[in-house]
C-alpha cells in the first residue's frame, strides 16, 4: 500500500506525493470525477517537472497519464481537463484539439468544451510582425475545460444529491465562463488555477459524497474546493514542496472554517442566529457535515 503524504478521515482527503504516470495506488473504476490542469509544456519552472519537452514527447506524456485516469474512473465517471486552447511559445500548436483527439483515442467520450475567459490580456507581449501581414500572431486569451466521460454520461452511481443552486446551474451550463485567474505570488505556486474553476466543475458534474481526483494537485486547489462541498478528495502531486504547500492550504482552510463556525452559545444574538442559519443551510444540502458534528460536540 502506498502511504499518502497527507491524509484526513473527516473530511475525507488523501494527497499522494507521486508520479501520476506510474501511480498504481488508485483502485480501478473508483473515481467519480477528475478535475485537473496538467503542465502545459510552456516552460513553467516547476520543481520536479521539465515543462519544456518536444511536442511529441508532451503528447506521449499526456497519453500515459490520461490512460491511468481512464482506468481510475467509474463507468459513469467524468473528466474535466483544463488546458490552453493553443500554444505559441516554442511553435504554434493546437493543444486543446490534440488533447481532445488523444483522449478519444484512449477511449474517453466527448461531452462539451467550456471556454474559460480569464480576462487576462496583460500577458500579451508577442505580436509577431507588428502592423504587418507578413507573420502576425493571433492569441486568444482563453483556456478550455474539456468535459469528457468514460462510458455513459448519465450518472447512476453516488448519492444522487446535487448541491447546485438554480442560478449557478443556469449560469454554468452556458459554456462561456468568465472569472479571473489566480495569483501565483499569493498562492506560492507557478501555475495555480482559481478555486472557482474546480468549484464549478464539482458542483455541476458530481454528487455530494462523490470521489474527486486531481492527478496534478499542485497547491491543492481542487482538494479544497472538494472539501468545501463535501466531496471525498484525492490528489497526486510529484513535487514534495507543492505537497507541503497543498497540506498547509488545506489546514488553513479547515482552521478558518472551524473558526467561522464555532457556535457562540451566549452574547451576540444576531451572530448566533446567523450561525444557526448557516448550519441549517449546510444541513439542508448535506454539505460540510463534520461542522454540524463539531457543534453537536460542544453543545
Ligand atoms: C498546472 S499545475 C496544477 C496547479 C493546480 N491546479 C493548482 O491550483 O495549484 C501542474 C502540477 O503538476 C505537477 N506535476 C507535473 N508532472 C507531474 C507528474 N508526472 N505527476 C504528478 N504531478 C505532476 C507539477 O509539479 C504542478 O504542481
Amino acid at each position: 500500500m502506498y502511504t499518502p503524504y497527507y491524509e484526513l478521515q473527516e473530511p475525507e482527503c488523501r494527497l499522494y506525493q507521486a508520479d501520476t504516470v506510474s501511480a498504481d495506488f488508485i483502485p480501478e473504476g473508483s473515481v467519480d470525477l477528475i478535475v485537473t490542469s496538467p503542465p502545459y509544456n510552456v516552460q513553467v519552472e516547476y520543481g520536479a517537472h521539465e515543462d519544456d519537452m518536444s511536442y511529441d514527447a508532451y503528447l506521449e506524456f499526456c497519453e500515459r497519464w490520461m490512460r491511468n485516469c481512464f482506468r481510475w474512473l467509474k463507468r459513469d465517471g467524468r473528466f474535466c481537463l483544463n488546458v490552453p486552447l493553443d500554444k505559441n511559445r516554442g511553435g504554434q500548436q493546437s493543444v486543446g484539439a490534440d488533447l481532445t483527439t488523444l483522449a478519444k483515442r484512449i477511449g474517453f467520450r466527448y461531452h462539451a468544451t467550456i471556454i474559460w475567459n480569464e480576462g487576462n490580456i496583460s500577458r500579451r507581449t508577442a505580436w509577431g510582425s507588428w502592423l504587418s501581414a507578413s507573420a502576425p500572431y493571433v492569441i486568444a486569451p482563453v483556456e478550455l475545460i474539456i468535459v469528457l466521460y468514460k462510458e455513459q454520461w448519465k450518472k447512476c452511481s453516488g448519492s444522487g444529491q446535487s448541491d447546485i443552486t438554480s442560478e449557478e446551474f443556469i449560469e454554468w451550463t452556458n459554456g462561456l465562463w468568465t472569472f479571473n485567474g489566480e495569483s501565483k505570488k499569493k498562492i506560492g505556486h507557478p501555475a495555480p488555477f482559481p478555486i472557482e474553476l474546480p468549484k464549478r466543475c464539482i458542483k455541476l458534474f458530481s454528487f455530494v459524497g462523490d470521489i474527486v481526483l486531481d492527478p496534478f494537485a499542485g497547491s491543492g486547489t481542487t482538494l479544497i474546493a472538494g472539501m468545501m462541498y463535501n466531496r471525498r478528495v484525492i490528489g497526486i502531486e510529484i513535487d514534495p514542496n507543492y505537497c507541503e504547500l497543498a497540506k498547509q492550504r488545506i489546514e488553513t482552510y479547515l482552521n478558518q472554517r472551524q473558526y467561522a463556525l464555532d457556535m457562540p452559545t451566549e452574547g451576540d444574538e444576531t451572530l448566533t442566529a446567523f450561525c444557526e442559519e448557516v448550519l441549517s443551510v449546510y444541513e439542508k444540502y448535506g454539505i460540510n457535515s463534520h461542522i454540524k458534528w463539531e457543534r453537536d460536540k460542544s453543545s
